[in-house]
């Protein structure tokens, strides 16, 4: 039986090439996709989730619009760093077409909760922007996210520098709240940070076989993904965030160290977003924390390079 799954998402690049590897994934079922702000707000998320998921035939898929900010209370400024690593829209500055679709009615949270209560074991709850939605649905109903199969989320940088502070990393940094209420729920979470993610980096050789396909859905996702790894670090490629998350939740042993840990987020000062050991949970032998330390980096390149390409041919 295929794992259902939702995607939580700031759409972003790699968050786009996330949606487009999970529908491409033949052992999970992406029953929705639920947006955030972050790489851009919460309504262009929504918008270029919705125009992806069209492009790529899928607009069977639900797209639920969340947070607006941190915490739902304020608007969200996106940083200027951000257009130049996904562009001014998000996608790299790709024109997709526009879909006619509309998020549903229902908000990311109540989605999220409603789903973990109907599907159980059989879904799995993937957050690969700011942990708002995530921390609003187990505000709604802690009984019901905790039912789920798994919590995969794509945040924290234990053993690296961040990447928006040298102590944090964007997802955890962007509502440092949310994230630690998601971590006092109690539920056992499982970390895909940059620790991992920065071993996993495409550059326009891994993807030449997009190139050459001859049709628009390969077109706009090849140029999407060619802006992204050609400004996130210069030169040297594009960190598969999101993708990685997708992968670690389907095939955990993508992940060949997780570090059981029971982590907090430093709040606010010059370490605010950083995750480090909660001493107060020292001599705490059940540890809720499951941190990627390190991956099969080459064996996911490979896999995330053929599945995307089959739904793109
Ligand atoms: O730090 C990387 C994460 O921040 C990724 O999820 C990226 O898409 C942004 O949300
Ligand atoms: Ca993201």
């Amino acid at each position: 039986m295929k794992t259902k799954i939702i995607l939580d998402v700031d759409t972003g690049i790699d968050d786009a090439l996330a949606i487009t590897f999970a529908l491409g994934r033949k052992d999970a079922e992406l029953i929705g996709v639920t947006t955030c702000f972050g790489n851009v707000t919460f309504e262009t998320a929504s918008r270029n989730s919705l125009n992806l998921l069209d492009l790529l035939g899928r607009s069977d898929v639900p797209v639920y619009a969340g947070a607006k900010g941190p915490g739902d209370e304020s608007e969200w400024q996106v940083r200027e760093h951000l257009y130049r690593i996904h562009g001014n829209n998000g996608i790299g500055n790709v024109e997709l077409p526009v879909s006619k679709r509309k998020v549903e009615e229902k908000k990311a949270w109540q989605f999220m909760a409603e789903a973990c209560r109907k599907y159980r074991d059989e879904l799995i709850l993937i957050c690969v922007g700011p942990l708002t939605n995530l921390a609003k649905a187990i505000e709604l109903d802690r009984e019901a996210v905790g039912l789920c199969k798994k919590i995969v989320i794509m945040g924290g940088a234990l053993t690296v520098k961040g990447n928006v502070t040298p102590y944090a990393e964007a997802n955890i940094y962007n509502d440092v709240k949310a994230a630690q209420k998601v971590i006092d729920s109690g539920l056992d979470l499982y970390f895909v940070g940059l620790d991992v993610t920065l071993q996993t980096i495409i550059t326009g050789n891994d993807i030449m076989r997009w190139k050459q396909l001859d049709n628009e859905k390969a077109g706009k996702l090849y140029e999407a993904a060619s802006y992204y790894y050609s400004n996130e670090f210069e030169v040297v490629g594009g960190a598969m965030h999101d993708p990685l998350a997708v992968e670690a939740a389907l095939d955990p042993e993508i992940i060949t160290e997780w570090f059981p840990v029971n982590l907090m987020v430093e709040q606010e000062g010059v370490t605010k977003g950083r995750m480090i050991g909660d001493k107060d949970l020292l001599n705490e032998p059940r540890k809720r924390i499951h941190y990627g330390l390190k991956v099969n980096g080459e064996r996911f390149v490979k896999d995330f390079e053929e599945t995307v390409l089959n739904v793109i041919s």
